[in-house]
């Protein structure tokens, strides 16, 4: 159909908007559609979810930064156990590390199938993520999924944890993690672009 020249552009603005509401709301469809749009860039289509574990408050914050970045949607993971003060959870999470125990978690995040992107937050246990971010793993598909590891720590790194959630997120793409103990947006948008840090690399 032909449009005279002045509502031409009214009607491919109607197009982009509906084009963009619609893939926002079906998630994995996003990705097969985005091949026609070469010029829209995938992280303005892609839904985020911003899914982690926080016991002191410090990977809460960088989760809220991310957040703000983002525009995603925060999920808080909890667990049934209270890991308590800093010196009751060295004891708590080391029994369950060795004992490779998947503890039970309190929530489940509502329609994960339409997220494309998981941000997976925690903080470093004994150089690793906690055992409940491998409870929160085991409870979904993460097939075809783009997974994002980002920690807050004393001072190790992300990469054995991403390592563990190389084997745990089966079918998805894990990129690498990010230490993120201060927010800083230009490293968080090079990271989520596939440039920027590398493992080990720290904010
Ligand atoms: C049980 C336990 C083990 C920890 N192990 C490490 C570690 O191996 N390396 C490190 O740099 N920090 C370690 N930390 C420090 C935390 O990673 C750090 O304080 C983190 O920012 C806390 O995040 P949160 O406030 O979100 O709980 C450990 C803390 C706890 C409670």
């Amino acid at each position: 159909m032909r449009h005279p020249p002045e509502i031409t552009p009214l009607f491919d603005g109607c197009c982009f908007f509906i084009y963009v509401k619609n893939t926002r709301r079906t998630g994995k469809a996003a990705r097969g559609r985005f091949c026609n749009y070469p010029n829209l860039k995938k992280e303005d289509i892609m839904k985020t979810l911003i899914a982690y574990y926080s016991r002191g408050g410090a990977t809460k914050k960088a989760a809220e930064g991310l957040q703000k970045i983002t525009n995603g949607e925060l999920f808080e993971i909890k667990g049934e156990k209270n890991y308590g003060n800093y010196f009751t959870a060295l004891g708590v999470s080391r029994k369950e590390f060795s004992a490779n125990e998947l503890p039970k978690l309190v929530d489940q995040v509502r329609d994960f199938d339409s997220y494309d992107r998981i941000l997976i937050g925690f903080p470093i246990w004994y150089s690793k993520c906690p055992q409940l971010i491998l409870s929160f793993i085991s409870q979904y598909d993460f097939s075809g999924k783009e997974v994002y590891p980002f920690c807050t720590s004393g001072m190790s790194g992300p990469e054995n944890a991403v390592e563990q959630l190389k084997k745990a997120c089966a079918g998805a793409r894990v990129h690498s993690g990010l230490r993120l103990n201060k927010i800083n947006e230009e490293k968080v948008r090079k990271w989520l672009n596939g440039g920027g840090q590398k493992h080990g690399q720290n904010t």
